[in-house]
């Protein structure tokens, strides 16, 4: 994306991030579910805002569905659109992370250099970035089709579906790997609520 604006400054004010947590009683962290439609990340997303909403601990999901609704739907799924769709939404998540709520943001994100590019913009500001790949087979995704979307893809209804005639490139290193297609959903919300004690996110 080119750079529009010129002559804008960063404008500092007097409450910070600590500030904030000090208020909510928790920081801030953005939590980055890729995978697959139909892997389960909204899935996993839903059943951990609930967990943490009964913690007291405040979170806020970003979806792909909802989001491309409202702020980004003006972009399709070219794969530039899906760069600028993870840009704005990565930005939105570090927004969030920064007023000290959780963002859970599901995005099926397919691309590993804008997802090391969200992973940046969050290291840069010091706020923490937890990975979380929702692995799942192919052939279970497309078996539970919950939109008939795989369905459709393989009629050639849609075009550049991710994982039939569009790219998926799984994380290498994330901070938690998920594999939806053998583990149960408390199995997975206790996995991920594990690494955010361990990094001091929850108490
Ligand atoms: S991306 O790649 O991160 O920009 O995609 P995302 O914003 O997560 O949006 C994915 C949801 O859009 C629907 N959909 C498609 N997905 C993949 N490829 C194509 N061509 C496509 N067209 C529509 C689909 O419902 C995805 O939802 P999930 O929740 O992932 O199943």
């Amino acid at each position: 994306v080119k750079q529009k604006a010129t002559n804008v400054t960063w404008h500092e004010g007097d409450i910070t991030a600590e500030h904030r947590a000090k208020l909510l009683g928790h920081k801030g962290a953005t939590l980055w579910f890729t995978g697959l439609s139909g892997s389960g990340k909204s899935t996993v997303a839903v059943e951990l805002e609930g967990r943490l909403h009964e913690m007291g601990i405040l979170s806020y999901r970003l979806d792909g569905d909802n989001v491309r609704l409202g702020i980004n739907k003006n972009l399709g799924f070219s794969a530039e659109d899906r760069t600028e769709n993870i840009r704005r939404v990565g930005e939105v998540a570090k927004l969030f992370a920064d007023t000290g709520v959780i963002a859970l943001s599901s995005f099926i994100s397919p691309y590993t250099a804008d997802r090391d590019q969200v992973r940046a913009l969050h290291d840069a500001a010091g706020m923490d970035f937890i990975e979380v790949f929702v692995d799942c087979s192919l052939a279970a995704a497309e078996e539970r089709d919950p939109k008939g979307l795989y369905k459709k893809a393989r009629a050639g209804e849609i075009k550049n579906f991710t994982g039939i005639d569009d790219p998926y490139e799984a994380p290498s290193n994330p901070e938690v790997h998920l594999h939806s297609d053998r583990q149960t959903l408390d199995e997975e919300v206790e996995e991920i609520l594990t690494v955010l004690r361990k990094r001091g996110i929850i108490p």
